[in-house]
């Protein structure tokens, strides 16, 4: 239940940054708030944090008076497409998505156009359609830039201020990202790979494979196990007579796994220390290894915020009004620039992580016990 909690911060009182296109729609429905059908499609409940997004939008949704029809989808494109379409015929009055391929809804949202029904992006942007209405997300460029500056800074490259230490290294490191088909996974990387790419260049980072590019990289459906089976053969061609010393994981549901395949490897020993691993999402595992100092980092995404965005909006587009904004510019699907609402993430290492996760409430000591 921990997740159920609603934030402290309270959306409405945020800045208004205006300048909307006019794309709101008034469903069929009214906008009283009474028998108001939300659908909401999630992608998976393979990692906590998604299961934690359905139920949190499902409880604020209900918590206003709306029904809600939730379903995760388990990764598979053509199970969620269904998913959205039940909802559409059903009656729904709005649509709550998280993606799993962005492309891959052009012909369904169409449908839910044609029957006035609003859509919003939740978390991952939903590409190549004009037929949604917001976008409720994290500044995503900015997590790939926290997962690089916590690399950076675990290797000892920058202080904590941000700036060069001087050390030159070179640091032996290798990098991982997220699912081609995920819009989120490419702004990761180009946010991370924008604080990366000089001390490449430079040679005090050294990525041994000589693997860099985002196709080479990409881990199809975040899957941790696709991922570690990449780490293996690496870490036996390249780190037979050198030491990995760091490495760029885009999210805790990879980083795990590879946590495993370095154990298996013999690091985290005094004569293999753990090479720094950066993470994502603070998945209870997740915090669990930094804890215990084998995982360096992972990224706060304080979900019960973006539920409390994704349903502030739906709420105003239920009753007629026009959701409030923070970014009118940075992303584009493709077809149109999404009005946007962007949350700001956090760092978690071992020195912050009982302020960051155990103060604010997100999880109990006991949870990370
Ligand atoms: C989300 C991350 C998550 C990843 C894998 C991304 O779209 O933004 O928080 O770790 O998907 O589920």
């Amino acid at each position: 239940m921990r997740h159920a909690t609603r934030p402290t911060v309270v959306v409405g009182a945020l800045l208004l940054t205006g300048g909307l296109a006019a794309c709101s729609v008034i469903p069929a429905g009214g906008g009283d708030g009474d028998d108001l059908l939300v659908g909401v499609a999630m992608p998976t409940t393979t990692s906590q944090r998604w299961i934690d997004d359905g139920e949190n939008v499902q409880a604020q949704l209900e918590a206003l008076g709306h029904q809600v029809d939730l379903q995760f989808a388990e990764d598979d494109v053509p199970t969620q497409v269904a998913q959205i379409q039940k909802m559409i015929d059903d009656g729904a009055d709005a649509l709550v998505i998280g993606s799993i391929d962005g492309t891959a809804l052009k012909d369904v949202l169409a449908q839910a156009s044609a029957a006035d029904i609003p859509v919003i992006s939740y978390d991952r942007l939903i590409r190549d359609t004009q037929d949604i209405d917001y976008y409720a997300t994290f500044d995503n460029a900015r997590v790939g830039v926290q997962q690089a500056t916590s690399l950076l800074s675990g290797l000892g490259v920058i202080d904590e201020t941000g700036e060069p230490t001087g050390v030159t290294g070179p640091f032996a490191i290798e990098l991982f990202a997220g699912s081609p088909d995920d819009n989120n996974a490419t702004v990761f990387y180009q946010g991370a790979m924008s604080l990366l790419q000089p001390y490449i260049d430079s040679g005090v980072l050294v990525v041994t494979s000589g693997e860099t590019a985002f196709e080479t990289i990409a881990t199809p459906a975040w899957n941790g196990e696709t991922a570690a089976k990449r780490l293996g053969p690496l870490l036996d061609a390249h780190y037979t007579s050198r030491r990995l010393d760091g490495i760029l994981a885009p999210a805790d549901i990879i980083s795990v796994p590879l946590l495993e395949v370095l154990r298996g490897a013999g690091y985290g020993t005094d004569a293999k220390p753990w090479p720094v691993v950066t993470g994502q999402d603070a998945d209870v595992t997740a915090v669990k290894a930094v804890v215990a100092g084998e995982l360096h980092s992972t990224i706060y995404k304080d979900t019960r915020q973006l539920a409390e965005v994704a349903v502030t909006m739906v709420d105003a587009l239920l009753s007629g009004e026009e959701p409030e904004t923070n970014d009118v510019t940075s992303y584009d699907n493709g077809v149109m620039v999404v009005p946007s609402y962007l949350l700001a993430s956090q760092v978690v290492t071992q020195d912050n992580y009982e302020e960051v996760l155990v103060e604010s409430g997100y999880y109990t000591a006991e949870e990370l016990g």
